[in-house]
């Protein structure tokens, strides 16, 4: 027998509630849900339905339409923050072995980067540790790294440094000893970052399709993960304002899958999913 979602649902979930949901999701936030993602709007969705103890679709949008503090919980709830600790360690080894090892030759003590779609920190945290595991001793280097994104819910967590062990548990125990407090009695399975490593990173809420008060130029921005969920037009907007925003020969770093060639004339590849600004 076929499986249909559809029939199990508690709640009735058409075809032009899913567009509405869409609708307003791209509208503000500038993310595409396929077709193929309505079973996953449903879900993730009818966890606020029963949290405001309503009935339908049609009375929760009549409540995002009423209450703006619903409109965050909405983003929230449907963006996908699947995050890690040095997640693509090439690209922290690329951070490490070019860009600091450049700054140093260059006698250049200031750095500034910027982690775009943080989600729940584990980015900027590992940027943290790989510029200071560098050698880069911040008495006498100027580093701050910005770390944005959308959603508040992960935003706050990741403002907290608070990881449950098992985020870290693939990490060297060099690294764990070096970076993170064990938590003890109640906070038995928990780690934080240390608060030297907080102290190098600001958080923000910043939608990426609204104003960025950013102040440049940046050494280099990883916004990897994110571009993925945007259309095409809206990529290439990004990457023309990214490019403003950089050094002359500054870095942008993508996720895996996201392939910038066909619309990236103001970045060339340098290495695996990896830009250099052309053009100054
Ligand atoms: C899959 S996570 C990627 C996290 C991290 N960059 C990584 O690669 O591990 C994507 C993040 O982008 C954020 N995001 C999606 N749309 C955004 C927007 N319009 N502005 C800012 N952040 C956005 C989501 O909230 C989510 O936390």
């Amino acid at each position: 027998m076929i499986d249909n979602p559809a029939r199990d649902r508690e709640f009735t979930f058409t075809k032009a509630h899913f567009d509405k949901v869409r609708g307003e999701l791209y509208d503000y936030a500038g993310i595409v849900l396929a077709d193929s993602k309505m079973d996953m709007a449903y879900n993730r969705l009818v966890r606020r339905i029963r949290d405001l103890r309503i009935s339908s679709f049609d009375e929760y949008f009549q409540h995002l339409e009423r209450e703006p503090l619903e409109f965050t919980q909405f983003v929230n709830a449907l963006t996908t923050n699947l995050t890690a600790f040095y997640r693509e360690r090439h690209h922290f080894d690329f951070v490490e072995k070019e860009i600091i090892r450049d700054l140093k030759a260059r006698n250049i003590h200031k750095l500034r980067a910027w982690s775009a779609g943080c989600s729940l920190g584990e980015e900027p945290y590992s940027l943290a540790m790989t510029i200071r595991d560098a050698g880069v001793d911040l008495a006498s280097w100027d580093v701050k790294i910005l770390a944005t994104d959308i959603d508040s819910k992960v935003l706050a967590s990741a403002q907290s440094g608070v990881y449950a062990m098992d985020r870290v548990k693939a990490l060297e125990t060099g690294l764990i000893h070096r970076w993170f407090l064990k938590g003890k009695g109640r906070n038995e399975g928990m780690v934080k970052v240390r608060p030297e490593l907080q102290e190098m990173i600001k958080f923000g809420h910043l939608n990426l399709m609204s104003d960025w008060p950013i102040d440049g130029p940046l050494d280099f921005i990883f916004c990897r993960n994110v571009m993925i969920y945007f259309d095409q037009p809206t990529q290439l907007k990004l990457l023309n304002k990214m490019a403003d925003l950089l050094k002359p020969d500054g870095y942008l770093f993508v996720g895996h899958s996201e392939a910038l060639a066909r619309h990236a004339s103001r970045f060339e590849l340098v290495g695996k999913t990896i830009y250099r600004k052309v053009g100054g």
